[in-house]
């Protein structure tokens, strides 16, 4: 594919990286750019300061300009994170968890995003770390494009292992012996694009990853020389955020020319922030419901002043400062009553789906 990376009043952009998932390469002096893709799509890395409704285009197309369209742009950068949003929708809404709760729906998303300005202004992008629909199911990623359409700021979406699922429970064990679904890639390329990419904010680097096809060996080589090859296209020792459904550890990071400054995941469905070495991980609950370790509906206001990254986490619905108390954990759950047909450790009245072994009645 050739073309040319130009500015929406026509100037060339030369320097900006433009790769197929595979390899990077960086237009001339003139903005133009040439690649031989081998991967899906072809996408650019949108500089700092700028926004491209088409950032990406099937690799399959010979010629293609990427048009750049300049975003006013306020320093500290600060942008939300969120995670775990498992929008459903269709007849099998609801179907995976035995609580109705534990579902994001369009409505309850497109409520959360409109609302994000008049919670937190100043805010610039939402970053949402996969496990973005359900089951992985058409009419769910149709629901998420609909909420995601009425967001007044733009999104930065990446998969989790539940959009790979395609509607199938099957589980298996990860190359690094991990309890995880299987995993089809092609339901959210065909309705998101890439799943793993970059672009630039002001004096900081983002890449994202696909954690889940990483992880169960799908496209692991890939992503980690594609990983290389983008870093080894910026100034060494840029500072960088990873973007990744749960939180990247030594399969990725190890080898790395430079670690991030950051990491920013979920998929824990809990609420942690950790320091290791050089590199802040943290782990974003979902906004549209209460997450295992009891916090609440939340998200997390990051804020990048050029040196450091600085967190803030809200409750969706509740005080501007995240504050609960765990409630108070039998030590262990009643003894089943004879002939009982609930699961006494969840304490459901219905079949509650774990394996019959842990709720069978005697
Ligand atoms: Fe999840």
């Amino acid at each position: 594919m050739r073309g040319h990376v130009r500015t929406r009043l026509g100037e060339p952009r030369p320097g900006v990286l433009v790769s197929d998932g595979v390899t990077v390469t960086t237009t001339a002096h003139d903005g133009s750019f040439s690649i031989q893709p081998t991967g899906p799509f072809v996408f650019v890395t949108r500089p700092a300061g700028f926004t491209s409704e088409n950032w990406f285009v099937p690799a399959a197309l010979p010629e293609f300009d990427f048009v750049l369209d300049p975003e006013p742009d306020v320093f500290p950068h600060r942008f939300v994170h969120i995670s775990d949003i498992h929008v459903g929708a269709g007849p099998r809404l609801g179907q995976l968890y035995p609580q109705p709760v534990e579902i994001g729906t369009e409505a309850a998303l497109t409520r959360f995003l409109t609302r994000l300005p008049e919670l937190e202004p100043d805010l610039r992008s939402v970053i949402a770390t996969g496990d973005l629909t359900d089951l992985g199911l058409d009419e769910e990623y149709d629901a998420l494009k609909s909420a995601a359409a009425a967001s007044p700021l733009p999104l930065h979406l990446l998969p989790g292992n539940h959009d790979h699922i395609a509607g199938t429970l099957e589980g298996l064990v990860s190359r690094t012996g991990y309890a995880l679904h299987t995993g089809d890639p092609a339901g959210y390329e065909r309705h998101l694009g890439p799943r793993w990419y970059s672009f630039d904010l002001p004096g900081l680097h983002v890449v994202a990853l696909d954690w889940h096809t990483h992880e169960i060996g799908l496209d692991h080589l890939v992503q980690d020389a594609w990983l290389r090859a983008d870093l080894e296209s910026v100034p060494a020792g840029t500072p960088w955020i990873l973007l990744s459904h749960d939180q990247p550890w030594t399969s990725i990071l190890d080898g790395l020319p430079w670690q991030p400054v950051a990491t920013f995941s979920g998929h824990r469905h809990t609420s942690r922030v950790v320091q290791v070495g050089p590199t802040l991980h943290v782990n974003t609950p979902t906004p549209l419901f209460g997450a295992l370790d009891f916090s609440p509906p939340s998200f997390r206001v990051v804020t990048w002043d050029g040196e450091r990254i600085a967190l803030r986490t809200r409750t969706v619905d509740g005080p501007a400062r995240a504050t609960f108390s765990v409630p108070e954990v039998p030590a262990a759950a009643p003894a089943p009553r004879a002939g009982a047909t609930s699961c006494p450790a969840r304490r459901t009245a219905r079949p509650c789906g774990w394996p019959a072994t842990w709720c069978s009645p005697p």
